[in-house]
């Protein structure tokens, strides 16, 4: 299935025009920060950077008819500036909107890595177009999850449809092979207390759980084979090969029923935490000092997931520099890319002493 929009070009069109741009940006080894028009700055990337970038986080304008603004510190959404230092405009038709982010998402995924993530902050209103354009780009294969992120407290509008308490993160990765690196989180005191509710005999808490999983395995598989003359339930199979029963059974990690069923202990103390899901709560900073300023627990997730020491992370709608703060914090590269001027420069004062190279495309 693929979208159509007034304008739309081919991928192929889309990278010959890129080429086709004469500015080069190039400092491979250091980090970046470059104030400009993004397509044009990925453009000038590609030569250097292209599948050269780990990860991408991405937090465009939303398409909101609005204008961002700042003044006396303080951060104003209008639909028109009557005061105050303009930081964006988010105005375009529908159409020239989906064409800007889908010529946006052609140039990311020439320059991610084959281990690289893209992850696509939007709301609900022009979230749903992004998935069928970055399906089409990326592939369906390549869609990881439409993240729910609850982003506010609720909320009390006038009008008379539910509350807007969310929005969402599209994330998909360039190959099957993106950087994974399967963070947990801790269980709360309670949680652990629920999940394993047993003590043993030197007061470590656990729980057990059966020696067999769904699903049957061909009898010729070792789970599908008998172990010390049980074979596994109908419709199930051993979760291992029944040697490691043999080896968990002499460290006494199996527990036997007293009608001799066996159930493999797990202890809390080695719980590895639970798997991340895809309903998220960071919200946002209440006095931020940008307009809309994304949280920073919530990057510093994604950069702990989907990159490692030394990835280049890019943000190229940086703003105030949210992903490259927290791509620093963890010993990755950033790269930065905002055309507004005051976004630059907030991201350099918020990096402060911080290493890195800088690009004025007005000045190449
Ligand atoms: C929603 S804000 C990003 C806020 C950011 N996530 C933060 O935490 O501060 C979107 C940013 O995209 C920038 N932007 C919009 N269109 C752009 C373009 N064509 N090239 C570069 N930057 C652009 C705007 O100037 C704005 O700073």
């Amino acid at each position: 299935m693929n979208i159509v929009f007034d304008g739309k070009e081919s991928y192929e069109a889309i990278l010959e025009r890129a080429y086709a741009v004469s500015a080069r940006i190039a400092c491979e080894e250091e980090s970046l920060i470059v104030q400009g028009d993004n397509f044009i700055a990925m453009a000038a990337m590609l030569q250097n950077y292209k599948g050269k970038i780990d990860l991408v986080y991405i937090d465009p304008p939303f398409n909101t008819d609005q204008i961002f603004s700042v003044s006396n510190s303080r951060v104003s959404t209008v639909s028109r500036p009557r005061k105050g230092k303009l930081a964006y405009s988010d105005a375009m038709t529908k159409d020239e909107y989906l064409r800007f982010m889908y010529e946006r998402f052609v140039l990311i995924r020439e320059l991610l890595s084959d281990r690289g993530s893209l992850y696509v902050h939007i709301d609900t209103k022009m979230g749903h177009y992004c998935k069928v354009m970055l399906d089409e780009i990326f592939g369906e294969s390549c869609f990881k999850n439409d993240i729910t992120r609850i982003k506010s407290n609720p909320k009390n509008f006038d009008r008379k449809a539910y509350g807007n308490q969310k929005d969402m993160i599209l994330f998909y990765t360039k190959t099957r092979l993106g950087i994974w690196n399967d963070l947990r989180v801790a269980c709360t005191g309670e949680e652990l207390e629920k999940r394993f509710h047993k003590t043993d005999g030197d007061g470590r808490r656990y729980t057990t759980i059966p020696l067999h999983a769904p699903g049957e395995s061909s009898p010729s598989s070792p789970t599908g084979r008998p172990w010390r003359g049980m074979n596994p339930p109908q419709g199930r199979h051993w979760r291992t090969n029944p040697c490691e029963f043999d080896r968990l059974d002499a460290i006494g990690r199996i527990e036997w029923s007293s009608t001799g069923n066996p159930r493999i202990k797990k202890y809390a103390d080695e719980h590895p935490g639970k798997k991340i899901q895809d309903i998220w709560t960071f919200k946002d900073p209440q006095y931020p000092i940008y307009p809309t300023e994304k949280n920073s627990d919530m990057l510093e997730q994604i950069v702990l997931q989907s990159s490692e020491e030394g990835s280049y992370v890019m943000d190229c709608f940086a703003g105030s520099g949210s992903t490259l703060a927290a791509a620093c914090k963890h010993k990755r590269r950033f790269i930065g890319i905002d055309q507004s001027e005051m976004a630059v420069e907030i991201m350099k004062s918020r990096l402060g002493n911080t290493k890195y190279a800088f690009f004025d495309l007005e000045d190449h």
